[in-house]
């Protein structure tokens, strides 16, 4: 970690760590922070430059931590305040950097803030508390968990709740907030935090009107959505930030459709950089992922802010089972339909050992969700009693909801748990004894030995992470690009085998045979 990289956020690789279910130390079935810091060294040979911390607060977990009861402290089921502590230095003394989650749209119905708003009624202005129309809600909004956006407190009040009914969104035109916000922040820098991924970033403000939703209208902005009022909010951030010597990143969870209103959002007085879903949801098809490389590059070029790259997270189905089915897209709607439909492993694992070479390769940063470098697929056969996300409850089990993408990781062993800790509070496959940690180690054929190879390449070569690519001429479904330094990236999305450029190859998603590039790999070439 050099102090001297003060735009570390341009390239970074930065893992994200769910921590309910990367590694229990003491056995109770959920993951922890010292699990963390002893795999520390795990994480630094994987090559990684970040963390990002999913949320680690105290929270009666109605939205696994994303409801927050105290911003300012650790859940006692992940450790304590002077284990993050502990954490966040030894993260730096392996030179790897820590950004946590900031869950600024709303909090927990445990934060004592809302519980006086319920008790006693003070502080319901830090919320969104109204009148019914008789007996039904304020307004027509839905939750974006199913159901309505509203709950109804004993006196008759209601409360705005985007996501669960356990997560009351906050009032931002309140001043109180706003301060309360300031002093969360310089808190955790003040603890070495380096950076923050901001929840929900382009909900945060709403139309004090509370306005009933028109179909009509254009997708964005919204009542709720992408208002004018954030970029004000976030310049106040960026200005926090900046007061620090050491750099602090700011990195926003923006879904928007629309490029060029999502890079508003990143303009040089603003969030450093912001989430890719368009890459994410991206269909696994040549000429739909050089349209999202294009737009994408082209609307932070209007910026100058770097790109990020993602494949899957804590709230998307295993990219390993999405490249896997006959549609290879994300969309959050269609996760119902989608949930079970046939998945050929083989194959998806094929395409995401090809994606993991093409996102490596892209200018910016890339993200890795924890158990991607295993190569794990989405645990779809989780039986319904197991499952805890809200979205499976809200919608009456209509949709599977995210739990298959939470579970557990595989450390050792051949059995559940795998080396994880106790037995999980997720239940883990049974067949997962050959995607272990321990299993991929030394096995050069592994998804293991892939991430952490082409990690180390992008860092070691001068022409990846932030900088200028050019698209080179290929045949149909074919990506093929240049970085600096004589890099080559091709990627072949057709069903035919087609001839690899001159170069040597540097690193390949799988076996090349006679100087072809099989159906569904990728290659890094180095040319003169
Ligand atoms: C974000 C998080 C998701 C959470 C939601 C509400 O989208 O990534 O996990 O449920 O916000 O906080």
């Amino acid at each position: 970690m050099s102090t001297a990289d003060t735009r570390w956020w341009r390239h970074a690789a930065i893992y994200q760590i769910y921590p309910r279910s990367f590694a229990d130390s003491d056995g109770d079935g959920v993951g922890d922070l010292a699990g963390v810091r002893g795999h520390l060294g795990y994480l630094r040979d994987l090559g990684i430059d970040a963390i990002w911390f999913s949320p680690w607060y105290p929270s009666p977990m109605a939205d696994a931590g994303y409801d927050v009861a105290d911003y300012r402290d650790i859940d006692p089921v992940f450790g304590t305040l002077d284990e993050a502590q502990a954490l966040i230095d030894e993260a730096h003394a392996a030179g790897i950097r820590i950004i946590i989650d900031i869950v600024p749209n709303h909090a927990s119905v445990e934060h004592a803030w809302f519980r006086a708003a319920v008790s006693t009624g003070e502080f319901r202005d830090r919320f969104h508390f109204r009148s019914g129309r008789g007996e039904a809600p304020p307004n027509d909004w839905e939750s974006i968990f199913g159901g309505p956006a509203w709950t109804r407190v004993a006196d008759g009040e209601w409360y705005l709740h985007l996501f669960d009914a356990g997560q009351p969104d906050l009032n931002w035109d309140h001043p109180a907030v706003r301060e309360e916000f300031d002093d969360i922040l310089r808190f955790w820098f003040d603890r070495g935090v380096d950076g923050i991924r901001i929840d929900s970033a382009a909900m945060v403000a709403k139309d004090p009107a509370l306005p009933d939703f028109d179909p009509a209208a254009p997708p964005e902005p919204h009542p709720w959505n992408d208002r004018d009022e954030l970029h004000e909010l976030y310049r106040r951030w960026r200005r926090i930030a900046d007061a620090y010597p050491q750099p602090k990143a700011l990195i926003g969870e923006v879904w928007l459709a629309d490029p060029l209103r999502f890079a508003r959002y990143l303009r040089h007085d603003e969030l450093h950089a912001a989430f890719n879903f368009d890459f994410l949801g991206c269909p696994w098809e040549a000429k739909a992922l050089r349209r999202c490389i294009d737009e994408t590059m082209a609307a932070h070029a209007t910026v100058g802010a770097p790109a990020t790259w993602v494949l899957s997270n804590h709230d998307v189905t295993r990219h390993v089972t999405r490249y896997g089915r006959a549609e290879t897209g994300f969309e959050h709607a269609l996760r119902q339909t989608r949930h079970r439909m046939p998945a050929d492993l083989a194959l998806g694992t094929r395409r995401a050992r090809a994606a993991a070479l093409l996102t490596f390769a892209l200018p910016g940063s890339v993200y890795v969700y924890q158990g991607e470098e295993l190569g794990l697929p989405e645990a779809e056969d989780l039986p319904p009693e197991a499952r805890q996300d809200p979205i499976h409850k809200r919608t009456g089990g209509i949709d599977p909801g995210r739990d298959g993408c939470r579970v557990p990781l595989p450390w050792s062993g051949t059995e559940p748990p795998y080396g994880f800790g106790g037995p999980g509070w997720l239940p883990q496959p049974a067949d997962w004894a050959a995607r272990t940690v321990a299993a991929q180690t030394g096995d050069p054929s592994s998804m293991l030995h892939l991430y952490r190879g082409t990690l180390a390449l992008r860092r070691s070569l001068p022409g990846l992470g932030d900088g200028p690519m050019e698209w080179l001429d290929s045949p149909d479904g074919v990506l093929a690009f240049r970085r600096d330094g004589g890099f080559v990236c091709v990627v072949n999305l057709s069903p035919e085998p087609v001839g690899l450029p001159a170069g040597v190859p540097l690193a390949a998603s799988g076996p090349l045979a006679d100087g072809m590039l099989p159906p569904d790999t990728a290659v890094w070439l180095t040319q003169e």
